[in-house]
């Protein structure tokens, strides 16, 4: 068992409107609180949810007094200016989110996202005081190519750049492997471990060994219920990014439960 904290991200992507994400939002708070209860003072779990940029503002209003955490799906790196149809760090801190999932996936392959423009908004998040969730991930066709860790780190390099330890304090980085994400494949356990532990190697030797046992290494693609469990349990995987099962709180609260089960 590691000192970091788990953490249970639900990113609901372009679902659900206002009153849908306020329902599901308290449905989840509602069921946090037992299973926190039952846990004890000793055991936390970190959960946090990230709606569509429309909801946020009335999600945050309605889970306020809650331990509920907030995030953004994307962002801009810049502060303000003519950025058509752009939001930035400090306007979703504005609404209420604490922490922004970048370099996701589908930004990467659907809206021409680099390393390079991730590396801008990890820089403008930590500015804002937000917390970065920075997702890599390879292609089915760099898995069999025997290029995943290469890929992993290459992505995770191209983000962090020149930043020092203590800017990094906060980070939370996703590994999502692209062939798994909404597909119902999952990585094994084993094979997830693998990556985690080569992503937190790479933070040790760019960053230091205090940096990179305090990151929490989150898995994504195809989280449910029934896999949660196994995957959570590997030493290097801190917490689970849920596409999918995190679009109903019947889907999404057991993979909480299944993070207090091994806090
Ligand atoms: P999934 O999505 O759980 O539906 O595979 C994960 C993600 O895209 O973050």
């Amino acid at each position: 068992m590691s000192a970091r904290v788990p953490f249970i991200a639900g990113n609901w992507k372009l679902h659900h409107n206002i009153p849908a994400a306020v329902a599901l939002a308290g449905q989840i708070v509602d069921a946090m609180e037992p299973l926190a209860r039952a846990a004890g003072p000793s055991k936390t779990v970190e959960v946090c949810i990230a709606p569509v940029a429309t909801a946020l503002y009335a999600v945050a209003q309605s889970v306020a007094e809650s331990e509920l955490l907030l995030a953004g799906q994307n962002c801009h790196h810049e502060p303000q200016g003519a950025f058509t149809g752009e939001v930035s760090p400090a306007l979703l801190r504005d609404a209420g989110a604490s922490h922004c999932i970048i370099g996701h996936s589908e930004r990467r392959a659907l809206f021409g996202e680099t390393d390079a423009a991730i590396a801008l908004k990890l820089r403008a998040l930590l500015e804002a005081g937000l917390v970065p969730i920075l997702c890599v991930g390879e292609t089915l066709e760099q898995r069999d190519a025997g290029e995943t860790e290469g890929v992993v780190i290459a992505q995770l390099r191209g983000a962090l750049g020149d930043l020092s330890a203590s800017a990094l304090a906060t980070l939370i980085v996703a590994y999502e492997p692209v062939w798994a994400i909404g597909t119902g494949r999952t990585a094994s356990p084993a094979d997830a471990q693998a990556v985690h532990a080569a992503i937190r190697a790479e933070l040790a030797a760019s960053h230091g060994d205090s940096l990179a046992q305090a990151v929490r290494v989150l898995y994504g693609g195809s989280v449910k219920a029934s896999n949660a469990a196994e995957l959570l349990s590997q030493p290097d995987i801190d917490g689970a990014l849920v596409g999918g099962a995190s679009l109903s709180s019947e889907l999404f609260v057991p993979i909480i439960a299944a993070a207090y089960a091994v806090a």
